[in-house]
């Protein structure tokens, strides 16, 4: 059996149909870009996160450039954030010239709140920690920290869309939240989208600016930035998908869950949090096992991903010229394993890959 780790081909007949009408109704109404369909999106996803204010941009790259860019981090800040992520986030605050400053991460791959308090000096700004993996950060516990130091918070959701902890949705409890909604995303476009999040008018008012080349009205620039607004038809995907989302995410869930049973006492398994809601945007195995696993794996047809390696402080760009306190995730990192378990992953599927992985715990 082959078990690719995602597929991203649209197969179900009634998803296509509703893809390409959502399509001619943009075509027919000739509003490509910030049409009808990334208004009533921005509204629906304020609604969801608990946010006020919304703004579609072109993907979660954009989303953190244009938060941290709006929050006005620039030449001369720091900014602590997780090791652990895609390079994406560090670039972000480097983009702005700011630099990224690498915290750690605990068991569950998470920003550990412990590890950024002794990174603060005078030039940190803000914190931006990453619900990785589908899991919401220990924010009680960051937020505090953030306070106690007049840091802003930006939080990194690109994974997370639909995660709580203590029923707050994630995006909605620091200052700005972020969102990617590319196509590989749990709510995904048909290419690359993005999300920002706030509950801060005056800094909605500055990223509705800064999304078109800082021009207000359309005409007059008045801060430096790029385009980066979202195209109307990636809003109508998004919209369609976030009617099924609830749906989705029960299937990846009880996949989850499935593999929370099956391989118990294997291999570090992902669960949940008390008063919390991981959506599992990947499976991420713990062992020391890790390269066998995969490559055994690999033979028998299942496809897995390492995410990420190298870790951002010690990506070619950042290595030495940034300071981190990144000990547990160099540890971690070693032994993650990302295992097929999207929600077009089937009962035949997960059980063969449960089956697999026990098979090579048995003869290994
Ligand atoms: C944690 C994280 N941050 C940022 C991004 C960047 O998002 P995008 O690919 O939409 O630019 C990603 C995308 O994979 C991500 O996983």
């Amino acid at each position: 059996m082959k078990v690719p780790f995602l597929d991203l081909r649209v197969t179900d007949p009634a998803q296509r149909k509703e893809l390409l009408q959502a399509v001619e109704t943009v075509m027919d109404h000739g509003r490509i870009i910030l049409g009808p369909e990334v208004q009533r999106l921005e509204n629906k996803i304020g609604k969801r996160v608990g946010c006020q204010f919304t703004s579609g941009v072109n993907s979660g790259t954009d989303a953190l450039v244009l938060a941290l860019r709006a929050i006005g981090i620039g030449h001369g800040d720091e900014v602590i954030t997780t090791p652990l992520s895609f390079v994406a986030t560090a670039n972000a605050i480097t983009v702005n010239g700011a630099t990224p400053v690498f915290a750690d991460i605990l068991d569950d791959l998470t920003l550990d709140p412990e590890s950024i308090e002794p990174l603060i000096n005078e030039k940190t700004r803000a914190i931006l920690p990453v619900h990785w993996a589908g899991k919401a950060c220990q924010m009680d516990s960051i937020l505090a920290v953030a306070k106690k130091h007049s840091l802003k918070v930006i939080e990194d959701c690109s994974q997370a869309f639909g995660a709580l902890t203590h029923e707050r949705h994630v995006g909605s409890m620091g200052d700005i939240g972020c969102f990617s909604m590319n196509s590989m995303k749990s709510l995904a476009s048909l290419g690359e989208a993005g999300m920002i999040t706030t509950n801060d008018k005056e800094l909605w008012e500055k990223v509705d600016i800064l999304r078109y080349h800082g021009l207000k009205n359309r005409e007059v620039c008045h801060f430096v930035s790029h385009n980066g607004r979202l195209d109307t038809v990636q809003a109508a995907f998004i919209e369609k998908r976030l009617d099924r989302y609830e749906d989705l995410l029960a299937r990846r869930r009880d996949t989850a869950q499935f593999y929370h049973d099956a391989l118990a006492g294997l291999v570090h398994t992902p669960k949940d949090h008390p008063h919390c809601r991981d959506v599992f945007y990947t499976y991420t195995i713990q062992t020391k096992k890790r390269d066998e696993l995969k490559l055994y794996m690999e033979e028998h047809g299942i496809e897995s991903k390492i995410q990420h390696i190298p870790l951002m402080p010690d990506q070619p760009v950042y290595k030495g010229k940034t300071i981190n306190n990144s000990n547990n995730a160099r540890k971690l990192v070693q032994n993650v394993l990302c295992i097929p378990a999207n929600e077009k992953v089937s009962d035949e599927q997960r059980e063969y890959v449960a089956m697999t992985i026990k098979n090579f715990f048995k003869q290994s």
